[in-house]
């Protein structure tokens, strides 16, 4: 690792959504002894930070999005205590663990929103948003939830309703009330205090609304098949200039403790993402970026463009980032298939900048097909077809009942490939996707080119072919990916005239190539160390 670099910065972060990852207590739930119990895993997978899906207090109505108490540790998940020893167990192992901060909304059930709801002259009144009806008796604007539905719902014995921009068992704190900043600051002491390397803050662009709460104008390219909520344009509910103040008082309390990390969940094209590095770089210090998530085709143009316009975009000394998946979207082998996926995963750990890897991705999992009746997830429950189960589903370890993940019933239904696709088997498979990803994370840690390196585009003189050389005093990796269903053959002959393979999607191929008749098979991606 290089030494001129902050660990977040030449580092791998592996996202663990707990419930699914592993189960130590055979009730079906992933929880903290089950995490300390693949911590080998993760080490030998080569991965340098992993962060933690909610395990606060909850009552799981969001699946620990709906915090009850963010300094307490919910039972499903453990103890205290187990978080201690997950902590101090990853550290010793050189692992970083970052926590999800929730700071938008709690639960209903948390204390202060109990306490706001008791009468209109609480003290916690207004650390949440309320308004009177309109006229009409409906709610007081035209939010949409982002799970369906109104923001908005009726509290009967104050007769005044809450905004909730996801279930209406998540009200919105209010951000424009210094208490509630000042209270979420200490939360965020207290696991700081304790060694959390960092935080992935959830939903960080929408702390802040606008002070009048105006109508959303209507998204007139809307169509059916899109989630409900677009119906509108979220205008006036996110993305408000004052949020960037808010977020540079939460990056100084993180600068309060050493080489800590402030990740903000925020879906945002790259030119209005960037603003979130803040001005002086004082704000969040990976912006996650969605781009590559949110690209619905995926060829080695548009891909080439996702690229080159974040690069260019980014402000001086704003570390870059990438992500495939997340516990909130479509899994990357689902969306462009496994040959692609390969493709994927070399992409992620050869661009400039830190990849974020979610949990089965490393197996290629796949969304899951979840019957009506297991349903779970508050958006799949109120959006139908839009839920986010599928891709929730418990990690398979192996081919044993249960995948290795349980001894008890999951909570969500395991994959029907899951005794062909697991980490055992592909752990003795030398050309598998695990085998794959940890090759690549080898060559990332051994690259100084590939983990904190320059980055520059090829011209590759074929639309199906994205090529960029990553570059470190006089390293020099050429990383060319066919996203093309035929073989290209590619005159590369103005980066270089020889070079070695340091890697190959389908793992099956080492040794020289000439660069002025560089060949690729289809959907097949190279690593090649230049001359
Ligand atoms: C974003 C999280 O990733 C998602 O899972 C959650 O439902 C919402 N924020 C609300 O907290």
């Amino acid at each position: 690792m290089s030494k001129t670099h902050l660990w977040w910065q030449a580092g791998v972060v592996y996202q663990i959504y707990p419930r699914s990852f592993q189960d130590s207590d055979g009730d079906g739930v992933g929880d903290l002894r089950g995490i300390i119990g693949r911590l080998d895993y993760l080490g030998w997978l080569g991965v340098d930070a992993i962060w933690i899906s909610p395990i606060y207090t909850s009552p799981m109505a969001d699946f620990g999005y709906d915090v009850a108490d963010y300094t307490g540790v919910d039972p499903t998940f453990g103890t205290m205590g187990d978080f201690d020893a997950l902590l101090e167990a990853a550290h010793a192992r050189g692992l970083r663990v970052l926590l999800d901060l929730v700071p938008n909304h709690t639960s209903d059930e948390h204390p202060w929103f109990v306490e706001a709801r008791a009468s209109r002259q609480s003290a916690y009144r207004d650390w949440y948003i309320w308004r009177d009806p309109a006229p009409d008796g409906g709610p007081p604007n035209n939010w949409l939830s982002y799970f369906g539905g109104p923001a908005w719902s009726f509290d009967e014995a104050t007769g005044q309703y809450y905004l909730h921009l996801f279930d209406p068992k998540q009200p919105d704190l209010n951000w424009r009330n210094p208490d509630v900043r000042a209270a979420i600051y200490d939360v965020m002491r207290f696991w700081l205090r304790k060694g959390v390397d960092g935080f992935r803050i959830d939903v960080i662009w929408m702390l802040i609304k606008h002070p009048d709460l105006p109508d959303n104008p209507p998204e007139l390219t809307w169509t059916p098949d899109q989630k409900p909520h677009y119906r509108l344009k979220h205008v006036y509910d996110q993305h408000q200039p004052e949020v960037h103040e808010v977020i540079r008082e939460i990056r100084a309390v993180a600068n309060e403790f050493d080489e800590r990390v402030l990740i903000g969940e925020i879906y945002m094209p790259v030119e209005d993402l960037v603003a979130y590095y803040g001005p002086q770089l004082d704000e969040v210090h990976l912006p996650f970026n969605f781009n590559l998530v949110t690209l619905k085709e995926w060829g080695a143009v548009a891909v080439r463009e996702v690229v080159e316009s974040y690069e260019r975009a980014l402000p001086d000394g704003g570390w870059p980032n990438w992500v495939l998946g997340n516990h909130d979207q479509p899994r990357i082998a689902s969306r462009v298939g496994h040959p692609l996926a390969r493709l994927a995963q070399m992409l992620l750990l050869t661009l400039r900048g830190t990849p974020t890897m979610y949990y089965g991705d490393e197996i290629g999992m796949e969304d899951v097909p979840i019957p009506p009746e297991r349903v779970v997830d508050p958006e799949g429950l109120r959006s139908p077809g839009h839920g986010r189960d599928p891709e929730r589903a418990p990690m398979q370890w192996d081919g044993e009942l249960g995948a290795g993940f349980t001894t008890g019933e999951p909570w969500l239904p395991l994959a029907d490939d899951y005794a062909l696709r697991n980490m055992a088997a592909q752990r003795e498979n030398p050309r598998s996707m695990l085998s794959l990803t940890r090759h690549l994370l080898e060559l990332r840690r051994m690259a100084p080119a590939l983990c904190v390196g320059d980055y520059a585009s090829v011209d590759t003189g074929d639309h199906h072919v994205f090529a960029y050389l990553r570059t470190s005093g006089p390293q020099r990796l050429l990383v060319a990916l066919n996203f093309g269903a035929v073989p290209a053959q590619l005159d590369l002959s103005a980066v270089g005239t020889r070079g070695t393979v340091a890697g190959c999607t389908y793992m099956d191929h080492s040794g020289p190539v000439e660069l002025a008749a560089l060949e690729l098979r289809p959907h097949e991606g190279l690593v090649v160390a230049l001359e």
